[in-house]
C-alpha cells in the first residue's frame, strides 16, 4: 500500500498506508485524521475535502472533472495547488507523496 503523508492543518505530519483504489479522502477519514470532513461522502459536491498538492504529486492524478473545477473556483483559500481529495484515487505511483490538508471543519 502506498505511504501517503498527510500534513494536517496544525502542521503535524501523519504518514498512513492507503490502499490502491481508495481516494486520498478515504485514507484520511478511515484513519480519523482531522481537517477533511467529507460531508458528501465523496460525490464531489461538498468541497469539504480540500487539499493542496505540489506539482509533482498533482501530475500523478487524473485532471479534475468540471464539477471539481467549479467547486474549487468558489472555495475560499483555493489556488492552483488545490484539489478535492475524494477525486484523487490512489495508485502505486502515489508512494511517498505529501498532501497538505486544508481545515474544512470551519
Ligand atoms: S467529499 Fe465532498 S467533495 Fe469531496
Amino acid at each position: 500500500m502506498p505511504l501517503i503523508t498527510y500534513i494536517l492543518p496544525d502542521g503535524t505530519e501523519k504518514p498512513v498506508d492507503v490502499a490502491i483504489g481508495l481516494s486520498i479522502m478515504d485514507g484520511s477519514v478511515r484513519n480519523n485524521l482531522p481537517g477533511i470532513v467529507a460531508e458528501c461522502g465523496g460525490s464531489c459536491s461538498c468541497a469539504t475535502c480540500h487539499v493542496h498538492l505540489d506539482a509533482a504529486a498533482r501530475a500523478l492524478f487524473d485532471e479534475p472533472v468540471d464539477e471539481e473545477v467549479q467547486l474549487l473556483e468558489f472555495l475560499d483559500g483555493a489556488d492552483e495547488d488545490s484539489r478535492l481529495a475524494c477525486q484523487l484515487i490512489v495508485t502505486e505511483r502515489c508512494e511517498g507523496i505529501r498532501v497538505r490538508v486544508v481545515d474544512s471543519a470551519g
